[in-house]
């Protein structure tokens, strides 16, 4: 297993490009299901987690041929409708299968997703709006199963957003005889970009980014062609280091739209943030401000930010309190970052950081895909050397992210 191993101390400074966004890559994939045929996806990030979706729509029968960042799949020979326990158990997102090969085949067995290292995250609101559309659901062997000659229309309101839930059941409802209306639904631009990519397969989608989804059923879709949104948390992720670690960093390919929560409070923390068209610039000052901060579904701020938040907290001029309101267990890089000297308190779904004047290197261990990167942007503003192993979490999500932070001056590699 790799291990990243990093100097920190070192200003960052210059811009970098982030990938697409692992979590738009995924259910639009997803949704090629619906048609027949060949799809051109561009701006895929190579990323662990997206080659595994190709390996679980291969084990449906999709044909995949992939040229750099471009993904073709052919969904012509699509002839299974079982997404295997062995691929699932690694990526939960493989789920979001269900949906589609349900409305286009009427039948799906996909293994139930078990937990995972941020919490139990059951998919009940999946199964559920899946039976409101006619679905007929077995649960054996650990599989569920899902049938149904034709799924019509429905109303569906989900107590909570769920971002796949809403991923789902919106895939499940574009071939549903009449209509559906999904409230409380998930505003993510990862949905939107979502309903764009159904909209143009020839999907009739309305109220994108709003909490009211309504969707009027369709004979079926077309293949087309879909550009990936850029990855917002890359971007947040690669901003944050530059308010670590004293620095000037510019992203240059991002939607700023999508970043306004992150932004807010990286402000709040002191850092300098400069807004462009199509780019965010954040330079941060000698000292980091102590602040609130809530996760909370889009547009709040994303859970998927808290770790970084934290590494850029636990050195700030006082005491932070982070309340992660989405995941019940997302707090595991909090003993990561005690052992290079931050001082964390953990109380039910709180984190009272006090901030240190500084950290120092040492070897730490991943846990989950978001913690592995908060403890990077923490190796690189500590005193020394520090190495995170189990970096295949990291991988999951980000592509090259050594390279990229070595463009920026970061003393970062991998090693074997
Ligand atoms: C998506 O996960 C993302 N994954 C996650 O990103 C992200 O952290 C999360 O949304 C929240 O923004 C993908 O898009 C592939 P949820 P998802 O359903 O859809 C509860 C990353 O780092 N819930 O919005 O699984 C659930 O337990 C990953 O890239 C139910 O109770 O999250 C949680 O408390 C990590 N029943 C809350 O809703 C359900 O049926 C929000 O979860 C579904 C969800």
């Amino acid at each position: 297993m790799d291990y990243i191993e990093i100097e920190g101390g070192v200003q960052l400074r210059g811009h970098v490009r982030v990938s697409g966004a692992k979590n738009a890559a995924l259910p639009i994939m997803a949704s090629l299901l619906l048609t027949t045929g060949e799809t051109r996806l561009r701006n895929l990030p190579r990323v662990r987690d997206v080659i595994t979706f190709g390996q679980v729509l291969q084990a449906l029968g999709a044909n995949l041929c992939t040229d750099a960042s471009e993904l073709v799949v052919d969904t012509t020979a699509i002839d299974r409708f079982e997404a295997p326990y062995d691929l699932v158990r690694t990526m939960r997102a493989s789920f979001l299968v269900m949906g589609p090969l349900l409305a286009r085949y009427g039948q799906a067995r996909v293994s139930l997703p078990g937990g995972c290292a941020i919490g139990a995250r059951p998919v009940n609101l999946h199964l559920n709006g899946l039976q409101a559309l006619g679905a007929r659901l077995e649960l054996t062997q650990g599989y569920v199963g899902a049938y149904a000659d034709r799924l019509h229309g429905a109303s569906i309101v989900f107590p909570t957003p769920t971002v796949t839930g809403t991923e789902n059941l919106l895939m499940a409802a574009v071939l549903a005889e009449g209509t559906t209306v999904i409230d409380n639904a998930a505003c993510e631009p990862e949905v939107v970009n979502l309903a764009e990519a159904l909209t143009r397969m020839g999907a009739r989608v309305a109220g994108a980014g709003s909490s009211r989804l309504v969707i009027e059923g369709v004979p079926r879709l077309e293949a087309a062609v879909h550009d990936i949104i850029p990855d917002r948390i890359e971007a947040g992720t690669f901003l944050v280091a530059g308010a670590m670690t004293a620095g000037d960093v510019t992203v240059d390919n991002c939607c700023p739209a999508h970043l306004t929560a992150v932004l807010e409070h990286l402000h709040a923390t002191g850092a300098a943030v400069e807004v462009g068209e199509k780019w965010v610039r954040v330079a941060g000052g000698m000292r980091t401000r102590p602040i609130e901060v809530a996760t909370a579904p889009y547009p709040g701020f994303p859970t998927d930010m808290q770790a970084q938040m934290m590494a850029l907290l636990a050195c700030a001029d006082g005491c932070s309190v982070i309340s992660e309101t989405v995941f019940e267990n997302r707090y595991m890089h909090a003993a990561e970052l005690a052992r290079m000297g931050a001082e964390i308190r953990l109380d039910g779904a709180d984190a009272i950081v006090k901030g240190v004047p500084e950290l120092h290197g040492a070897p730490v261990m991943a846990t989950d895909l978001r913690a592995s990167a908060s403890l990077i942007l923490a190796g690189l503003a500590a005193k020394g050397i520090t190495t995170v192993s189990r970096v295949y979490h990291l991988d999951r999500g980000y592509e090259q992210i050594e390279m990229k932070l070595a463009a920026l001056g970061a003393k970062i590699r991998r090693l074997p």
